[in-house]
């Protein structure tokens, strides 16, 4: 696992809408937007499940995930892969789900996908882009 440092962590924190990216088995890519997507600690996202579908059965079967975060102000962009698993009881689960819920009940937050960070990429344009960083 890796940690996000204070530059990414500002990065992160400004950006309301997440590109998800997961696979099938077989390969097959998947991308959604995300906007219930926490910094749970310097290694380790949350996003939370409400509508997640083809996202859930990927991560079920294949559990890599990625996903970027841009700032539209510096233009600096990250992109981060890791590990992702389902967890639909305990700490964390209820944490998030509380917070989800006290914004609308409306929002079925079925399961709590952790995502621990293993790698980070620039994808600012220029010469770094694509460079692994972390
Ligand atoms: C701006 C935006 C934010 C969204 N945020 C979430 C979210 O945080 N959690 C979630 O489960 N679905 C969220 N959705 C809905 C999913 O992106 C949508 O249900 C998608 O179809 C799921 O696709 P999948 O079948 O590939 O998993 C959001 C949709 C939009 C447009």
């Amino acid at each position: 696992m890796v940690a996000l440092n204070e530059d990414m962590k500002a990065i992160f924190g400004k950006t309301k809408i997440f590109a998800v990216a997961t696979a099938s088995k077989d390969g097959v890519p998947n991308v959604v937007p995300m906007a219930w997507v926490r910094l749970a600690d310097d290694e380790t996202v949350w996003i939370m499940d409400n509508f997640m579908v083809k996202s859930l059965a990927n991560l079920k079967e294949n559990p890599r995930i990625a996903m970027y975060f841009w700032d539209q102000d510096t233009k600096r962009c990250f992109q981060i892969k890791g590990s992702a698993e389902i967890q639909t009881s305990g700490e964390a689960f209820e944490t998030f789900r509380s917070q989800v819920k006290a914004k609308s009940e409306a929002y079925p937050a079925k399961s709590l996908v952790v995502m621990k960070i293993t790698d980070v990429f620039e994808c600012t344009p220029g010469k770094e882009a694509g460079r692994k960083v972390l």
